[in-house]
């Protein structure tokens, strides 16, 4: 049997050749693209998933991060297997969306209501209409290099570049989809991570006409470059001397902590989105924050000022997930991964210095990317943006090497992960980077 999907003979590439006369590209995991076809999963267990040719791999993707317990956690099958046996879906609310909303809330610093829909998109777009009716103001602001999800407010600037970027202190907005009105990319300003003279001059301009800052505090696309010191307080205090709500995105980045990473870094936003993890690996989206703020969702008072539906949202699959999955994520789970990170982060930079191949490895607790540039990252602009080659090239390796990560280099762990895991990501590193010295 083929131990490669790409095998012209292989399973993935026969389901392909079906998938493609029925699906676009053969594949609806657009931002899972590789070449030269997709391949195909039957299965995970644990931290190994399997694809149809019946080759085993170390998941270290996890569903773009969405699984931090990784596959077929016992306690999840078993709670979502009563559920699914008592109803998937109603009408209205459960105990279950009643239970993970207070364990979100008693978690998280800034969090004293919060609301469910389906997925991280979602979430933000809630969070952005809050703070428009909230405000009574329609634009908002976000960082240039950082994904937000598809809604078209925020699929500006995080693929631009230095043909269209702009000035540093004053990035361009760019659309990074077609599909988007110009009127509407235009409507977004972009601001340059870390710098905080510029923010302030661009925020204090545009003041007026601004409802919200859209913040994630460890944006990946952006290469996990963390907030530099003062950064955060000093966006908190120029947008609350102008009335300018601050959201945080914290639906990759709430796997820094038990306490999310507002907990870690700071920042006192009003408002957060969530996904991810928080659904144990079902559609999930959250909109939370103050609750004078989310007070315009209440449906029972008049301060409901917006129109919201969600035919799927709260519902009970994806709450008792989440219940399951959150659960089991104590303090200690937390540090245990973050040490696990470390050791990580370690070893692989290690690798970058021995096979002499300028890079790094970034990220934070059980997060992790891997970039091809060896400079000190201040802002995405640091990032290269020519290294797409050969971080495809890298990922192929790792995947032969029995490792599976993002086409982009973002990996993150598992709670089945242990010590023998990270010594096979770090192996599987290093003799895929001394492999590309070879190209
Ligand atoms: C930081 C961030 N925000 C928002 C989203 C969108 O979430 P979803 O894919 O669930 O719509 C993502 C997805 O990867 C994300 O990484």
């Amino acid at each position: 049997m083929s131990t490669r999907f790409d095998d012209p003979q292989s399973h993935s590439r026969a389901l392909f050749e079906r998938a493609r006369q029925v699906i676009p590209g053969g594949t609806s995991k657009a931002n899972f693209h590789v070449r030269p076809h997709p391949f195909y999963l039957t299965g995970g267990q644990g931290c190994r998933v399997t694809d149809v040719d019946g080759v085993e791999r170390l998941d270290a993707i996890n569903n773009f991060t969405a699984l931090i317990h990784g596959h077929a956690f016992p306690p999840l099958v078993e709670a979502v297997s009563r559920q699914l046996a008592r109803g998937t879906a109603f009408a209205a609310s459960t105990p279950e969306e009643v239970a993970l909303a207070e364990l979100l809330v008693e978690r998280v610093p800034g969090l004293e209501r919060i609301r469910f829909g389906n997925s991280g998109t979602e979430a933000v777009m809630m969070a952005i209409k809050a703070a428009r009716a909230y405000t009574g103001r329609d634009r908002i602001a976000k960082f240039e290099g950082a994904y937000h999800g598809y809604y078209d407010d925020v699929q500006v600037s995080y693929s631009s570049g230095p043909d269209n970027w702009g000035p540093d202190d004053a990035p361009v907005s760019v659309p990074s989809s077609g599909g988007v009105p110009k009127h509407r990319v235009l409507e977004t300003l972009v601001l340059p991570w870390n710098d905080a003279d510029a923010c302030e001059r661009l925020i204090t301009h545009h003041a007026a006409e601004l409802a919200a800052v859209l913040v994630d505090p460890l944006a990946n696309r952006m290469g996990f470059i963390p907030p530099a010191k003062g950064f955060l307080e000093s966006l908190r205090q120029i947008t609350r001397r102008h009335g300018i709500l601050v959201i945080f995105d914290e639906i990759i980045s709430f796997r820094v902590s038990y306490h999310g990473a507002q907990g870690r870094y700071g920042g006192e936003p009003d408002l957060t989105a969530f996904g991810k993890i928080i659904g144990g690996g079902f559609p999930v989206g959250a909109t939370g924050g103050r609750a004078e703020v989310m007070e315009v969702f209440d449906p029972g008072t008049r301060g409901a000022r917006i129109a919201s539906g969600g035919t799927f949202s709260a519902n009970p699959v994806s709450m008792t997930g989440g219940l399951a999955t959150m659960r089991a994520m104590t303090p200690a789970e937390f540090d245990r991964l973050e040490m696990l990170g470390d050791r990580l982060r370690a070893r692989v930079g290690e690798a970058f210095r021995a096979a002499g191949v300028p890079g790094q490895i970034t990220g934070a607790g059980s997060l992790f990317r891997l970039l091809f540039t060896d400079r000190p990252l201040r802002s995405y602009r640091d990032l290269d943006l020519t290294a797409e080659g050969r971080m495809e090239r890298l990922f192929r390796a790792l995947l032969d090497a029995g490792v599976l990560l993002h086409t982009t280099g973002l990996g993150c762990l598992s709670t089945p992960m242990g010590d023998r895991e990270i010594e096979q990501i770090a192996a599987a590193t290093e003799q895929a980077l001394s492999g590309l010295d070879r190209d």
